[in-house]
């Protein structure tokens, strides 16, 4: 079966997580993802966090599948040589260097166009223009001057990261998307183009409901929050959903820190929501009649309903609410997951062999076509496709190959 991108080359320029985990996803639609890394130590993240000596990080093994790797030394001028023949024959760049690295490199966006105006040339970066344009960023900067920070946690804390890594990760959905927007404009126009985003720009696009609610601020309370009503910007929010029905994480039976299950309270099911919860003389009652009136009391009613939960496992007070309809899921730690027999049943959770580490999880493509599969392999070692790459793309002889690898570029 062919895959979606099925010739379609990439030159993966990218580093750490935002801009690996975009070509990933790439390499998963079937292109040939080509990462470029610096000779000797590669990517940064092959060595950070290392769970066994001298092996490549699961940091790195898990945002680098499905590609090939080889080793350029974009310092030297037969390494710039080297990657300017590969622009000539690739339809896809994206780096996520620091600001102005790829310009002092020499491969400007005017370059880039001159010597192939068929490439897409995508770029992740920290801010758009503007005071923190020259800043380098990362996931939690971007969260911070996102608008994600602020909102997340509880207020009588500070601001708060979250475990969900929407700078980087998410904003690599982002740069994806955009980058199969690019290639599908090129199949009418024949002409490549700039791709660009801001990992903050990505954050607010995640926390547009939290500028709504900005701006609903300015006529009155926020019902559904813990503190309805703040100063002048929208406070942390708890755990309440953010949406427009209201819900929280109720503590369940056992104990642990995660032995929780998150409840929201639509108005179709608030009738069978009491009953089960034993407390149908609320339906009775005129100060839990309607919604809105519901509003000013979920305190008590978020309270009522845990005293509930308390008495039940997560997973049972899931199956008896989810039976009457009422939308819930419990919370599910990050080793439940690892092990939960769905996700490695739909693919999700799935074991990849590597040559140093052996057999390791990571977590698959979230999405799935009907006519383009995925097979998650494993990622390159370091420059483990030079000569595989160098003589298929440019057909240069291995002793040509040698001589640049002794002198340094690559
Ligand atoms: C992530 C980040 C903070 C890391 O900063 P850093 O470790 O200092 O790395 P930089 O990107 O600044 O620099 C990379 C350097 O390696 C060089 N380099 C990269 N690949 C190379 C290669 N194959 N050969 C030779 N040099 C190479 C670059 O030219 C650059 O050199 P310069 O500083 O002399 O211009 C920064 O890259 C950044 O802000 N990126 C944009 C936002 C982003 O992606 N954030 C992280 C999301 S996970």
């Amino acid at each position: 079966m062919t895959k979606a991108f099925e010739g379609i080359r990439v030159l993966d320029m990218t580093h750490v997580q935002a801009g690996p985990v975009c070509t990933q996803l790439l390499a998963w639609m079937g292109a040939d993802v080509i990462k470029i890394e610096p000779p000797g130590r590669g990517d940064v993240t092959r060595s950070q966090l290392r769970d066994l000596p001298g092996v490549d990080s699961l940091y790195f093994t898990m945002l680098n599948c499905n590609k090939r790797g080889i080793t350029l030394n974009l310092k030297s001028d037969e390494g710039k040589v080297i990657l300017e023949e590969l622009v000539r024959r690739s339809d896809v760049l994206v780096e996520n260097f620091a600001p102005g690295a790829m310009d002092r490199l020499g491969f400007t966006w005017e370059r880039l166009h001159e010597l192939n105006p068929r490439l897409i040339f995508a770029s992740l970066k920290g801010f758009g223009p503007g005071v923190l344009e020259d800043a380098k960023a990362y996931e939690a900067i971007a969260q911070a001057t996102g608008g994600a920070m602020s909102t997340t946690g509880f207020e009588d804390g500070p601001p708060t990261v979250s475990g969900a890594q929407v700078g980087d990760s998410g904003n690599a959905v982002h740069l994806f998307g955009a980058i199969c927007a690019a290639l599908y404009q090129r199949t009418s126009t024949g002409r490549g183009q700039r791709v660009q985003i801001a990992m903050r720009d990505g954050i607010l696009n995640l926390c547009r409901v939290k500028l709504r609610d900005q701006q609903r601020l300015q006529h009155g309370p926020l019902a559904e929050y813990p503190n309805p009503t703040p100063g002048d910007a929208v406070p942390r929010a708890g755990n309440a959903s953010g949406g427009g029905q209201p819900g929280s994480a109720l503590r369940c039976k056992g104990g642990g820190p995660n032995d929780y299950l998150y409840v929201v309270i639509q108005p179709q099911v608030w009738e069978p929501l009491a009953r089960k919860i034993g407390r149908a003389d609320l339906l009775d009652d005129p100060e839990y009649a309607t919604p809105d009136k519901r509003l000013s009391r979920l305190r008590d009613i978020f309270a009522m309903l845990e005293e509930w939960t308390l008495t039940q496992e997560k997973w049972e007070a899931f199956r008896q609410l989810n039976a009457i309809g009422v939308p819930c899921g419990p919370v599910m730690d990050t080793r439940e997951l690892l092990d939960d027999p769905d996700l490695a049943a739909s693919g999700m959770v799935v074991e990849v062999d590597h040559p140093e580490r052996g057999v390791f999880k990571t977590v698959g493509c979230p999405f799935s076509l009907s006519d383009s599969p995925v097979q998650v392999t494993r990622s390159p070692l370091l420059g483990e496709h030079n000569v595989e790459v160098l003589t298929e793309l440019l057909d240069w002889p291995e002793d040509e190959l040698e001589r640049l690898s002794a002198a340094g570029a690559m």
